[in-house]
């Protein structure tokens, strides 16, 4: 069988100190301004933030992605997948983790920037009923571009009496 068929398998974990050198590694593959190791390592300690890997069945990072909550919001800060690993539905189930914590949390919504120019990354997004709310003019640079932001809302239960 090709590999293009090929499903990846991988378990879910926490991201931890061991993982860092890894997932630093991957920030440098996926983006211009990578989160390095001391940045990542910091955001273990920092209690509004959980970080989760795919873990493939050699200890590799194949994938992270991290959620940061505050005052019932949700920002997604990070959600990358090594190249070789991707379109196998690894940043989807990334992102599930986090749906799912929205809406037992009862958060009021997920939100997240991404390049305007990401197709991939906002298809991802969209799929899972995230819409655009809105654009930062140059938010990024290297290169210069501008953010669009893009949320996904929870719906409350009514609360009753
Ligand atoms: N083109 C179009 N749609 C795409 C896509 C692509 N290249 N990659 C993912 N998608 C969309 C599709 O809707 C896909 O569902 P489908 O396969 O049923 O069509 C859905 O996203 C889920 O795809 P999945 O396999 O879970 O995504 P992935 O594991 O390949 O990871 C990214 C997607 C965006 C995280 C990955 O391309 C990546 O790491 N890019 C570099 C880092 C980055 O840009 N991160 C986002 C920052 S906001």
């Amino acid at each position: 069988m090709s590999d293009t068929f090929m499903a990846a398998s991988y378990r879910l974990v926490p991201m931890n100190l061991e993982l860092i050198p890894q997932v630093a590694e991957l920030e440098r593959q996926c983006f211009s301004k990578p989160w390095n190791e001391a940045m990542l390592t910091e955001e273990l300690s920092n209690p509004l933030a959980s970080f989760i890997v795919a873990q493939g069945d050699n200890q590799e990072v194949l994938g992270y992605a991290g959620l940061s909550v505050v005052a019932g919001e949700g920002y997604i800060d990070n959600v990358a997948v090594r190249q070789e690993y991707r379109r196998k539905g690894i940043a989807q189930a990334l992102l599930e983790v986090f749906l799912q914590f929205g809406a037992a949390k009862q958060l009021s919504f997920l939100t997240l920037e991404v390049r305007a120019s990401n197709d991939p990354a906002k298809q991802l997004y969209m799929k899972h009923g995230f819409e655009q709310v809105g654009r930062r003019k140059n938010y990024y640079d290297a290169p210069q571009e501008d953010a669009i932001i893009m949320t996904k809302m929870f719906k409350r239960e009514p609360t009753e009496g």
